[in-house]
């Protein structure tokens, strides 16, 4: 049988005989090439599906291993904040595990997807007047006095968790990627891959660490400006972070590893998701698509990628976030009668055009 995350990289993790082996199924996601691009683009392409978490994003990788370590400490509740999927995947854990849970998320600013799932995981649900960076700097300030364990990846337990992920991309390549592009929020995620790269370049299973691309939203950008931003905005909602806790990690990983931040539009962004969707079958949600966006971006601006193994990370499922799909990528549906023959004719005259042809 299949083992579990937490057993099969135990070396690697910070546990104890107190520690319980906890999963909801988490990791061991698939790493798919795409084809399309790869024989395009002259390089060997692949994605790396997080959206088959149990939750639908990577946050479960993290989420586990802070559980696990807050139930070593007898803690019973846990807190965060959110753009979403933390949220979601805590509460999704807190529910299992038996855990009272908080989530302070922005309002409005949430795709419904996730807030579904924090709601029918039965978090208690906190709206702010706020962004994320507010919510976060809250949730600081609160979890102590209340005795709460926060899951946030200011917990150092996420950020151990996460870099399994990258264990997985060098098991499955027999080493690392040349390049990895991946989107930027919070920026716990790029420092858990550097994190996890690094460890298997130390140890020697591997002999290389990957260009890192730190891919984030043009107006949410506070990495490739170099500055906090106040009112960060973007259709990616999941990275609509403007100060992020980890940026100093996160700047490590593109200056060792010699890659760089980058940005994209939100049209960009779009398109990304849309190639993803029709001619890879994958759906993922737009805050993924920003890493593949990044891709073609550097493409475009000339980056040498000939026979380069290049991996994008895409971390949440499609379905998270419908309204946007929706909005930009769904197609005409054609209506007929149930007559055989005007169904016929609806295959074979129906326009069924996307309205990102439109868009566009
Ligand atoms: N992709 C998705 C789908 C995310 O949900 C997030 C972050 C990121 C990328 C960026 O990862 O923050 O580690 O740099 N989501 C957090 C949340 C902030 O609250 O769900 P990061």
């Amino acid at each position: 049988m299949k083992q579990i995350l937490i057993d099969y990289y135990k070396e690697f993790l910070p546990l104890n005989s107190n520690t319980p082996k906890i999963t909801l199924g988490e990791g061991f996601t698939p790493l798919v090439k795409s084809n399309n691009f790869s024989n395009k683009f002259g390089c060997e392409i692949y994605f790396k599906l997080e959206g088959c978490n149990p939750t639908g994003s990577f946050k479960d990788r993290g989420m586990f291993l802070a559980v696990a370590k807050a139930i070593e400490k007898n803690k019973t509740k846990i807190i965060c904040a959110s753009t979403g999927n933390t949220s979601a995947s805590a509460a999704a854990y807190g529910a299992r595990f038996n855990l009272e849970t908080i989530v302070i998320i922005p309002s409005g600013k949430i795709a419904i997807g996730k807030l579904l799932q924090a709601m029918v995981h039965g978090a208690k649900i906190i709206s702010i007047k706020g962004n994320f960076d507010q919510a976060l700097s809250a949730v600081k300030n609160i979890s102590e006095s209340m005795d709460f364990e926060i899951v946030n990846s200011i917990n150092p337990y996420r950020l151990e968790g996460q870099k399994t992920a990258a264990f997985e991309i060098v098991d499955a390549l027999g080493e690392s990627p040349d390049l990895q592009f991946m989107p930027v929020g919070n920026a716990g995620n790029i420092s858990s891959y550097y994190k996890g790269y690094k460890e298997y370049k130390d140890k020697k299973i591997s002999n290389e660490l990957p260009v890192f691309f730190g891919i984030q939203a043009e107006k949410s950008a506070p990495l490739v400006e170099g500055k906090v931003i106040e009112n960060p905005a973007t259709i990616a909602t999941a990275i609509r972070i403007g100060n992020p806790a980890s940026a100093n990690l996160a700047k490590e990983a593109i200056n060792k590893s010699k890659g760089e931040f980058l940005k994209v539009s939100d049209k960009e962004i779009i398109k990304a998701q849309s190639l993803l969707a029709n001619k890879e079958g994958i759906f993922c949600e737009p805050a993924s698509a920003a890493s593949f966006a990044g891709l073609i971006k550097k493409i475009n601006s000339g980056l040498e990628v000939k026979d380069k193994k290049i991996v994008c990370i895409l971390t949440g499922n499609g379905l998270k976030d419908p309204g946007n799909a929706e909005k930009y990528l769904s197609t005409k549906i054609i209506k007929t009668s149930s007559d055989p023959q005007s169904i016929k004719n609806a295959i074979v005259t129906g326009n069924s055009t996307s309205f990102l042809k439109r868009f566009f």
